[in-house]
């Protein structure tokens, strides 16, 4: 091996080994399902720091980022079923508009699928269905059971897309709470861009940057209580820098044309910039928390969506049913937390104040509030309320 010295983006940098992309290796076995008890995941050359395999007995946060088509989704699979493999149960929560997730239903192990619906979705499974649909309310992992479960949020089974955010966060929320565990849980997300908004939508953050803050809070908590997040994104920059600092793995696929950060370069001594540019899907390379520089196999999970198709379709899931009073009901419940509104009387004497309030001339506040028995304050709040905003107040129906 010849030392030479190439110039990487305005640095010199020597190269100790030539860029080579290895064949994707074959399956050793004919039996199709041979991968469902180990799934093929591992680091198969060690460039540098301590040799080590992926750990997944212990939480972790994987941050995969590459090009476009790179396998980054595949990888979060294949990630995801080792700690499933382990005995912990996955929450794939996050996913684009493709439904990716139901990818989970054409899986060998379907009867351990869960999917999330909203309150508001009245669908059942089909006829035959070897998977369960519940509540995404219904669901709090802090008292599921360990046993290697794959709970699917889809938005497809949402009236709205606050609704699906809403139990996102709340699920999340709930994961950090645990304290005790036997198995690690896996939270997959997807999208990460989504994630973010997701807490902008539900107007937790009022602004981008304590979205991102938030969300760097959480993938710290998680750490603690047993989950390992996997988060599935495009660009490095738009995931906060303290996410990356507290990531245990780095995972780059290719990277095409996208920016590598400064922060990375040394791992060019050991391989190529266009090796990194130029991986293949199955490949990935991987910087640890120790420090280790690993190129990563994995298999593509074979039930991983295949582009173009609809998985919602193929499921019968794609036209759900809705019930309007329920969904009216839960926005008129989010108006009225989000504003900090609280009944101070009850809708019969509401609607009594309103009434006196109306006639010519106007019944004064005194003698309403002797006459219910209520105080006068009380009178006078409920009706301003009344004229500022009667949706509040449930006196004017939704417009929805
Ligand atoms: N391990 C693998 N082995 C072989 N082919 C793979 C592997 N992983 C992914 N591929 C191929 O690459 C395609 C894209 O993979 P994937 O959906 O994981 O990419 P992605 O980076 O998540 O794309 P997007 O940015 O659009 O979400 C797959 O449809 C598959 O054909
Ligand atoms: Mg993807
Ligand atoms: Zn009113």
């Amino acid at each position: 091996m010849s030392q030479q010295v190439v110039n990487v983006e305005g640095v010199n940098i020597p190269v100790t080994t030539p860029p080579q992309a290895q064949p994707e290796p074959k399956p050793k076995t004919k039996d199709p399902l041979y991968w469902t008890k180990d799934f093929p995941l591992r680091f198969v050359k060690i460039f540098a720091g301590p040799p080590e395999q992926p750990r997944f007995d212990k939480s972790g946060s994987f941050r995969i980022y590459g090009c476009r088509e790179g396998g980054k989704s595949s990888t979060a699979e294949a990630i995801a079923l080792k700690f499933r493999e382990r005995g912990g149960n996955i929450y794939d929560l996050c996913a684009a508009a493709d439904n990716e997730q139901l990818g989970f239903l054409d899986a060998p192990f379907v009867e351990d699928v869960v999917l999330l619906k909203g309150d508001e979705c009245l669908i059942e499974p089909p006829q035959g269905a070897k998977y369960r649909i519940m509540r995404a309310s219904d669901l709090d992992p802090l008292t599921v059971p360990e046993d290697k479960k794959v709970y699917v949020l889809c938005r497809k089974l949402f009236y709205s897309e606050e609704l699906y955010y809403q139990q996102m966060l709340r699920i999340v929320e709930r994961c950090a709470l645990k304290d005790s565990w036997n198995h690690i849980g896996c939270i997959l997300i997807r999208e990460s861009e989504q994630f973010l908004s997701a807490t902008l939508r539900t107007h937790q953050a009022k602004t981008s940057a304590e979205a991102a803050a938030q969300v760097g809070r959480l993938n710290a908590t998680l750490m603690h209580t047993g989950h390992s997040i996997v988060m599935d994104s495009v660009r490095d920059v738009e995931v906060l820098k303290t996410l990356r600092e507290v990531s245990t793995y780095v995972v780059m696929k290719r990277m095409g044309n996208m920016q590598i950060q400064r922060q990375y370069f040394w791992i060019f001594r050991f391989i190529t910039p266009e090796t990194l540019r130029h991986l293949f899907p199955h490949q990935s390379i991987v910087l640890t928390e120790s420090g280790t520089l690993a190129l990563m196999y994995n298999l593509l999970p074979p039930f991983h969506i295949v582009r173009g198709s609809s998985l919602a379709k193929k499921h019968g899931l794609d036209n759900p049913k809705f019930d309007m009073e329920a969904v009216k009901r839960i926005q008129r419940e989010q108006r009225q937390s989000q504003s900090g509104w609280q009944r101070v009387v009850s809708f019969e004497d509401h609607q009594k104040i309103v009434e006196y309030r109306k006639q010519n001339p106007p019944i004064t506040f005194e003698r309403i509030a002797n006459q219910l028995g209520i105080s006068e304050s009380s009178c006078r709040r409920s009706m301003n309320l009344h004229l500022r905003n009667p949706r509040l107040c449930e006196c004017e129906p939704d417009a929805t």
